[in-house]
């Protein structure tokens, strides 16, 4: 699949997600096999103001195409911020008009651009002219269940120049829950003409199958299906190329720890462990007393000492 110039191995990509798709997420995701990857969201104000934000865009060891995804209202801020990612190494830009959250939409971004349309477009008009990279907008299927303004925004994101587009077939009011709207995304799909990449409740690689065919989209982009599981996109993969599952091999214990290890790496130790632990919570989601297991190790500061909790937890558990 090809988004304008830039082509990517297969149509399987990970969603930004807040404080869990960090680089070292990331690094394990691509470890197993992904087409691309999206940063979490950054301000565009932030970024243009601290080199804190920039933090997650760190794109040592990485292989595969990967979007900074920004967030904001202001078009010359947006543009500026976009610039500047790019001059930093992004193989894309991908501007969130999908984030539910109060803070966010109160100030008149994210998914709040889904019901000022207007400025939605300005925005990506202006970002289009400051960049020479890919531009895509990630949105959701409208504001609420009354106002679904996805096929008009996309019609308009396109005409400014946007080089594809993520839909999360969801609201904004249903935030992460509830039915997913295929016919939403095949909606766009036959209004558009660039490519149309399909996010929202892939948990299986038959979700992946049958969003593709409901709604004919060009690809599929995997969130929570991911947590716990950086080896799932790859499934997805290997499924829609119709290759056998069992491609990916490995231990569960063997890939946690090379997660563990790069967070640590990257953060220091302490920053490590702690941004480890909700990945330790969702690794040991299902299995056998994995509730001891989270008491225990979330509790734990000491790198060595966590490493064997994991070693004798998980032991030599395949993944499946
Ligand atoms: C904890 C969390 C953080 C998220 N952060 C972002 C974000 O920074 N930018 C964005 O566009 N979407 C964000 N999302 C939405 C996901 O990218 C995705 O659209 C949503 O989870 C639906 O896909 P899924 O059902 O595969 O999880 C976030 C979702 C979750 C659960």
């Amino acid at each position: 699949m090809k988004i304008a110039n830039l082509e990517f191995q297969g149509n399987v990509f990970l969603a930004p997600m807040a404080g869990i798709t960090d680089a070292p997420f990331r690094r394990i995701v691509q470890h197993f096999g992904v087409s691309g990857l999206w940063t979490e969201m950054i301000s565009a104000h932030a970024a243009l103001k601290s080199r804190k934000s920039l933090e997650t865009i760190n794109l040592v060891g990485h292989s595969v195409p990967t979007f900074f995804q920004i967030v904001g209202h202001d078009p010359e801020i947006m543009s500026n911020a976009a610039s500047l990612l790019q001059d930093m190494g992004a193989s894309g830009i991908d501007i969130n008009m999908g984030c539910p959250a109060r803070k966010v939409v109160g100030s008149g971004s994210g998914a709040a651009l889904m019901k000022d349309l207007s400025l939605a477009g300005i925005i990506v008009e202006a970002v289009r002219k400051s960049i020479s990279i890919p531009l895509t907008v990630k949105m959701r299927s409208g504001w609420d269940d009354r106002s679904y303004t996805a096929p008009e925004l996309a019609a308009i994101v396109e005409q400014e120049g946007a080089d594809a587009i993520i839909i999360h077939g969801r609201s904004r009011s249903a935030v992460h829950s509830g039915p997913v709207s295929s016919e939403i995304i095949a909606t766009i799909k036959s209004r558009t003409s660039v490519p149309v990449i399909a996010n929202g409740g892939v948990n299986d690689a038959h979700d992946a199958v049958n969003l593709i065919a409901a709604s004919r989209c060009d690809g599929v982009m995997i969130g929570r299906g991911a947590l716990g599981r950086p080896w799932f996109p790859k499934m997805v993969l290997a499924t829609l190329q119709t290759k056998e599952k069992d491609l990916v091999d490995g231990t569960v214990s063997d890939t946690i720890l090379q997660h563990f290890h790069d967070e640590v790496e990257t953060f220091g130790d302490q920053v490590g462990v702690r941004r480890m632990r909700k990945h330790l919570g969702w690794y040991s989601k299902g299995f056998p007393r994995g509730a001891d297991f989270r008491f225990t190790v979330f509790r734990e500061t000491n790198t060595e000492t966590i490493t064997r909790l994991v070693c004798n937890f998980f032991g030599k558990v395949a993944i499946s």
